[in-house]
């Protein structure tokens, strides 16, 4: 566990934040899919996935996730692991929790890999994202967007949603 300013602690996930993050975010009107936490749970105890919470003043206030082997074959292929699932609660926002989050995420991948790698989404509510990642030195990793992790053809139609990112790099 590790205490930080302002009444915030970083620590990782255990068995018994399946339910309370889910509480959490379903209480603020967040919905995960019901099987989310307990997957997270399953590949942090093979080895697979770190879980890092951040709690205020005790209560769960976001969390992100450090993918060791990641799906996207451009990063895989390069060892790079992958940020993934960074989210603050709204009524959390704006206190420097994500970027706690991510100060300690890039610590644990600096000492497997040189490179740090994420995907952001396009649309709007990824707004707040991109404009952290850019200001903490994430550039686009020279591959375009992908749907799904999959490279995209000039032309292509594809759908506006989650699955559509830009992958991006930071040099640590
Ligand atoms: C992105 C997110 C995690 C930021 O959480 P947060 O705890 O409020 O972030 P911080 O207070 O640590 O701010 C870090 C940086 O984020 C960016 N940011 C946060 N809120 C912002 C806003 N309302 N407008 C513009 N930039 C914003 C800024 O670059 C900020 O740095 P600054 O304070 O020097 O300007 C949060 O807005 C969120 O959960 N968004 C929805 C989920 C999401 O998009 N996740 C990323 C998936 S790829």
């Amino acid at each position: 566990m590790i205490h930080m300013s302002k009444g915030i602690i970083l620590r990782d996930m255990t068995e018994a934040d399946i339910q309370s993050i889910h509480l959490a975010f379903t209480s603020n009107g967040w919905h995960k899919p019901a099987g989310l936490f307990p997957e997270y749970f399953e590949q942090k105890r093979a080895g697979k996935r770190d879980v890092i919470i951040a709690q205020l003043d005790g209560s769960i206030a976001g969390y992100v996730t450090i993918f060791w082997e990641t799906e996207y074959e451009a990063f895989r292929q390069k060892g790079i692991p992958e940020l993934k699932d960074l989210i603050v609660l709204v009524k959390y926002r704006r206190q420097g929790i994500a970027t706690k989050l991510m100060d300690e995420a890039e610590k644990r991948i600096s000492k497997r890999s040189k490179y740090s790698g994420l995907g952001v989404g396009l649309y709007r509510d990824y707004g707040n994202a991109q404009n952290m990642y850019a200001k903490r030195g994430y550039v686009p990793d020279g591959q375009g967007i992908c749907y799904k992790y999959r490279e995209l053809e000039p032309g292509q139609n594809v759908k506006l949603d989650d699955d559509l990112c830009l992958m991006m790099i930071k040099e640590l």
